[in-house]
């Protein structure tokens, strides 16, 4: 497991897997580095239709925060079905979409302790507002502005501000990550989590020179002709 390698006052940024799969999660885990999973219902329909046996076995897999998201329109509905999310497992976080119709229901579950994702946000305005409810996490996200030509790494460089002006214990999710670029940025800025998907997070171990210097040490080594490294 990862260890808590931080100077007093500083963090240490957590990496989410963006993914409902079990597979994947599984195979990711052992590298120490995973921190906790985001999922969405986008993601829950490239899945197994056991919707609930999916996301009772991630919340088993991984050992921190697994976000699930509300269905349920009618404001009443997302507040019983996050009761019912949040009562699955310790590790829970209930995602729920900005709108202004549900910030009485985040108000009131933030109440009672239930953790809050709130997802979808593209703005600074809508962050602010939530961070005032007491979220666990608010999830700016990056690719979708990108997709209308704006950057979207804007709003996570406005919310780190944010964070740093008004001391808010709402962690930054950034979310919607596409591409390395995005994730860099997400880690020079300053956010205190990115999720990302497990097919970019695989490319990091696929730069060119880290794999040609492996190949250059192993054929350098090998001129040796020795067995073992002591022998
Ligand atoms: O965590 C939210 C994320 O899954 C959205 O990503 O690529 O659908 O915008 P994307």
């Amino acid at each position: 497991m990862e260890k808590e390698n931080v100077k007093k006052g500083k963090k240490l940024m957590k990496i989410f897997l963006d993914t409902a799969n079990r597979e994947l999660i599984k195979s990711w885990i052992p590298t120490g580095v995973i921190n906790g999973v985001t999922t969405n219902p986008s993601l829950l329909s490239k899945e197994d239709p056991d919707v609930k046996s999916v996301l009772k076995d991630i919340c088993d897999i991984v050992k921190g925060d697994v976000s699930i998201e509300v269905v349920e329109k009618e404001p009443e509905k997302v507040y019983k079905q996050a009761i019912q999310i949040s009562k699955l497992a310790k590790n829970v976080v209930v995602k729920i979409p900005f709108s202004r119709e549900y910030l009485p229901v985040i108000s009131q579950l933030t109440k009672e302790g239930v953790k809050i994702n709130v997802t979808l946000i593209f703005s600074l305005v809508q962050a602010l507002l939530v961070a005032k409810l007491g979220v666990k996490y608010i999830s700016p996200f990056i690719g979708r502005w990108d997709d209308i030509d704006v950057d979207g790494i804007n709003l996570i460089q406005d919310l780190v501000i944010m964070q740093e002006n008004y001391g808010f214990e709402s962690k930054i999710l950034a979310a919607s990550i596409r591409n390395v670029i995005h994730l860099q940025k997400s880690i020079l800025i300053g956010a205190d989590v990115a999720t990302i998907p497990p097919t970019l997070l695989d490319k990091v171990f696929n730069h060119p020179l880290t794999l040609q210097g492996i190949d250059k040490f192993d054929a350098d080594w090998k001129k040796l002709g020795k067995k073992n490294l002591f022998d």
